[in-house]
């Protein structure tokens, strides 16, 4: 497995990927807009093909924060430690600029994520909740 920077031509490749995942709605130009505005992507690529991805971003107002904005990995190659490679680059890139912390918001539901992150030492540490009012 090669795990490598994308450049914002590779966005839509990592569009299609994230459009096959249902815990991303965003669309190809929300992706361009994120990549001018600071998030880095990482992709994992088996034979030459783009299996999963990471997007993150270093917060400018939370100095020591890493955000972790999406990852995702191709339904055929989960659980073969796709994920967990890219975690760890962005780990690498923590310690190499100083990011003391990864911070990410996870749907309870989604218990693959749930027990991915618990797995990489991630814990939880606030909720987030929602009421929705019949309009
Ligand atoms: C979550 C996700 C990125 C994990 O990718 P992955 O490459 O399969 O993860 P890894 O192989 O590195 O890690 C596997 C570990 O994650 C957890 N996990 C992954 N899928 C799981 C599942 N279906 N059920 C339970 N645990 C699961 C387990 O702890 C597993 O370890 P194990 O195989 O030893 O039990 C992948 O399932 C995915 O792309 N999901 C859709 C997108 C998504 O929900 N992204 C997170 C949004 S916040």
């Amino acid at each position: 497995m090669d795990l490598i920077p994308l450049s914002v031509k590779q966005a839509g490749v990592v569009y299609v990927l994230s459009k096959s995942d249902k815990s991303s709605n965003e669309s190809l130009m929300d992706l361009k807009k994120s990549f001018k505005n600071g998030s880095k992507f990482i992709g994992a690529l088996i034979n030459n093909n783009l299996v999963g991805y990471v997007r993150y971003k270093f917060l400018k107002k939370l100095k020591d924060t890493c955000s972790l904005e999406h990852i995702c990995v191709k339904k055929d190659y989960r659980r073969k430690g796709v994920a967990g490679a890219l975690i760890d680059v962005v780990i690498n890139e923590c310690r190499r600029n100083k990011k003391r912390k990864i911070e990410l918001g996870v749907d309870p539901d989604n218990n693959s994520a749930l027990n991915f992150y618990k797995k990489n030492g991630f814990k939880i540490i606030s909720y987030h909740m929602r009421r929705t009012i019949k309009l």
